[in-house]
């Protein structure tokens, strides 16, 4: 922090205005770390070619420096002297940014190897969030942004969260309301020109609109860890991320949980609003995500309801699972790796 402002200022919450964004570029120009929104989370953002704004970011995160960070810029020519861009890597970018995908490629050297966790391939976003945007086109660098954060713990949908998370540890914060996805974007690895495309991590744009995009078939799930990737495809895929403090158990949309320990309470997540009729066991409270069960607006509201369950002291929290595919296969990934059993 280098505000000449008191402890007790920070963290001070940017408006999203063209002053808060200029203040935003301003700082991030001066290698300070600045929370920022974009459509998915709301990420933690720093020159990505300055060693120490980096190096603080993943202070500030707890993040260990094997997790490689995603590089965040307008489009395919704010990126073209840090990343080698195959015909699929420009038809994917072509259709899908600004939006919430990012996409593994081969970096140059003038990517740090600090970004990439010392990998020769470096994962690149162009989000659509018009502040996000603005501030990229304000400070004109790239941006690492990881999801603001704690390590492992659920990612921001609000401003609020990322103060609630870090306190002044994070000073700024650009405040853009509640971001419109809710979960982390989708990730595809198009590295390995000899392989078929992998998603790494589901999200928004899902598994059938990618293949259809690139016409071939399209992997689901982390790459065999090998001595090339520190043995891990990507740390995002630890069994245990995104994960609230409270025990987090899946139901299949059929099953009912059982009853919390004596004098305690517990949470039930539906994914749609229950009918009047059925039955709720003792002590349970239920909460649903979306009247009719639209999975937009389920993945738009789970993090936030997760973390204000997580305050709420319950004994334990149940949630539905979503049907295993589209949009669901992201809502899934991300409830089984709150509830710690990752891709089992
Ligand atoms: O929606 C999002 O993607 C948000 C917003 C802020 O853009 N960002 C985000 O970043 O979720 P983060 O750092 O929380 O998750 C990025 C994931 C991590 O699991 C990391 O391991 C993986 O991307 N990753 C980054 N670079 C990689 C690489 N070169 N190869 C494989 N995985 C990589
Ligand atoms: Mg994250």
């Amino acid at each position: 922090m280098t505000s000449s402002g008191s402890a007790e200022d920070f963290p001070a919450f940017l408006p999203p205005t063209p002053t808060g964004v200029a203040r935003a570029a301003e700082l991030l120009r001066a290698g300070e770390v600045v929370a920022l929104p974009t459509e998915t989370v709301y990420g933690l953002a720093a020159h990505a070619l300055d060693e120490r704004a980096v190096r603080s970011l993943f202070a500030i995160k707890g993040r260990p420096l094997i997790d490689p960070l995603i590089v965040h810029g307008l489009d395919v020519n704010f990126f073209v002297n840090l990343a080698h861009f195959t015909p699929m890597a420009r038809l994917l970018a072509e259709t899908c940014w600004p939006g919430p995908l990012t996409m593994i490629v081969r970096k140059t050297s003038a990517v740090p190897l600090l970004v990439t966790a010392g990998r020769d391939t470096v994962a690149l976003r162009a989000p659509a969030h018009p502040l996000m945007r603005a501030v990229l086109e304000a400070c004109r660098l790239p941006l690492a942004a990881p999801s603001a954060n704690p390590f492992g713990y659920l990612s921001p949908t609000r401003a609020e969260h990322v103060r609630t998370s870090f306190g002044g540890c994070v000073p700024w914060i650009l405040d853009g309301g509640a971001c419109a996805l809710g979960l982390e974007s989708t990730i595809i690895d198009v590295s390995d020109t000899s392989a078929p495309p992998r998603i790494l991590r589901p999200g928004p744009i899902t598994a059938e609109a990618l293949a259809q995009i690139l016409d071939c078939r399209v992997e689901i799930g982390p790459r065999e860890s090998t001595p090339a990737t520190g043995g891990l495809a990507a740390p995002g895929m630890l069994a245990r991320h995104y994960s609230p403090r409270t025990p987090l158990e899946l139901l299949e949309s059929t099953q009912k949980p059982g009853s919390p320990p004596v004098g305690r309470r517990a949470a039930w997540v539906r994914l749609q609003r229950p009918k009047p009729k059925e039955a709720t066991p003792n002590a349970v409270e239920v909460f649903w995500l979306s009247e009719d069960g639209n999975l937009a607006e389920a993945a738009r509201g789970l993090y936030d309801l997760l973390r204000r369950l997580d305050m709420a002291g319950y004994a334990k929290i149940w949630c539905e699972c979503a049907p295993e595919s589209g949009l669901g296969l992201a809502l899934n990934d991300r409830l089984r790796r709150a509830a710690g059993r990752g891709n089992s």
